[in-house]
């Protein structure tokens, strides 16, 4: 049986690429089959964790400081755990690469800008727009494109459950998953 460690999938990308639904989406397939794995999804996060902290470069870095924590200590007990933050900057993803250590893994959740505006699901590009909203991703804030993400989705292209192939062989490949069942990670009751 091949040895399983934890991970973190730190997913990176823009308001309304789809991290979240694909956050979740790989969230459900590693449940089903029967092992641990924790979404840390900013918008969630953001209600407690780090409430209080908003969008400015200073707070990013502390709220996306704070998540590296929370999934390195749910990596060293052996969980996948996936971070679905924006996390926009370069200096970010280092962070959190510095703080995990092995077992991290970057996933840019790349949609062009236009489409992630189209979809505005939460109606915040349109207030971005009208200058209601400073330093929003990709309109009044940066987003450094990843340079080397270990794994890229394009979600305007790709379905979901491809997607979610795509990252569990990539965990398979790295070691984090046994390519046969294994039951030496941390398992859940279905
Ligand atoms: S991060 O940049 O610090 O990683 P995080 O992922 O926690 O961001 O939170 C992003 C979510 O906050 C977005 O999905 C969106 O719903 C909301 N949000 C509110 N204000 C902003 C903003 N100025 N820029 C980006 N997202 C924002």
């Amino acid at each position: 049986m091949s040895a399983t460690r934890g991970a973190v999938i730190w997913m990176t990308g823009l308001s309304g690429a789809g991290k979240s639904t694909l956050a979740g989406a790989l969230h459900q397939r590693l449940k089903e089959a029967g092992h641990a794995s924790i979404v840390l999804d900013g918008d969630v996060l953001r209600r407690g964790l780090t409430a209080g902290l908003g969008f400015t470069p200073e707070d990013r870095a502390e709220n996306l400081r704070r998540v590296a924590h929370v999934a390195a200590l749910f990596m060293q007990q052996g969980f996948i755990a996936i971070a679905a933050v924006i996390s926009p900057e370069h200096q970010h993803r280092r962070m959190a690469r510095e703080i995990i250590g092995e077992g991290f893994v970057e996933v840019f959740v790349n949609a062009p800008l236009m489409v992630c505006e189209a979809r505005d699901a939460k109606g915040l590009y349109a207030r971005a727009r009208r200058g209601e909203i400073p330093h929003f991703t990709g309109i009044s804030g940066p987003f450094d494109v990843p340079l080397d993400p270990d794994v890229m989705i394009e979600t305007d292209r790709v379905p979901i459950d491809e997607a979610v192939g795509r990252l569990l062989a990539h965990l398979a490949a790295v070691g984090c998953l046994p390519r046969e069942s294994g039951h030496d990670r941390p398992r859940l009751a279905k």
